[in-house]
């Protein structure tokens, strides 16, 4: 479980923000950062090129894999509920170009990219075809929804919203974002949240 620590050998072990694997000699870093301010847009894009760097470790046979999907889990539900809670209703509000469609499109992907994760997060092991075959399918969600998000909310808040706002709503991202990293996620609770967007219908086939 990300946040439990356990002894040095053969599990992560979380220190000051960071989960520090040692397995067989071979160690692996995983820093999901704590930023306490700065622009909402550059915060979220920090994110997002750390799910890319995270997804591109996932592939390395030769990495800790089994500590870096639990540190994906815990980065995914804390950016995706900061998301929305804090930055997508006030864009709605402030951003012209940001609209209901795009607020409700954004929940629906974050709940395929949960329902993806959730499936990597369930396999026994990380060494098997299935594995990475959920990885395939968690990279191929994730993805489009970075570029997605990227060019159809990024794109106008930073034209759309002024710098003042969006350094509080960075503020205010962080905040709900480390708390979350610092509570740790479990798979049981990604499984309660998966179960939730199922029976709000944000998984349903054609959303
Ligand atoms: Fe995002
Ligand atoms: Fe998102």
């Amino acid at each position: 479980m990300f946040g439990e620590a356990r002894g040095s050998r053969g599990g992560p072990e979380r220190r000051a923000g960071r989960t520090v694997s040692v397995d067989d000699g071979r160690v692996s870093l995983i820093d999901l950062h704590r930023p306490i301010s700065g622009d909402v847009i550059d915060l979220i894009l920090a994110d997002h090129y750390l799910f890319e760097d995270l997804l591109r470790r996932l592939r390395n046979t030769a990495e800790d894999r089994d500590a870096l999907r639990q540190a994906f889990m815990t980065l995914h539900v804390a950016h995706a509920s900061a998301e929305e809670s804090v930055v997508l209703p006030a864009l709605r509000s402030r951003a012209k170009s940001v609209t209901e469609h795009e607020v409700e499109h954004g929940e629906e992907e974050h709940a395929e990219g949960h329902e993806a994760l959730l499936a990597v997060m369930e396999l026994k092991g990380t060494g098997t075809q299935a594995f990475d075959d959920a990885l395939e399918e968690l990279s191929t969600v994730v993805n489009h929804h970075l570029v997605e998000e990227e060019l159809t909310v990024l794109n106008p808040a930073r034209d759309e919203v002024g710098p003042v706002k969006r350094r509080d709503l960075g503020a205010a991202f962080a905040t709900e974002r480390n708390a979350i990293i610092d509570a740790g996620v479990t798979v049981e609770q990604l499984r309660a949240i998966v179960a939730g967007a199922k029976s709000e219908g944000l998984l349903d086939e054609e959303g």
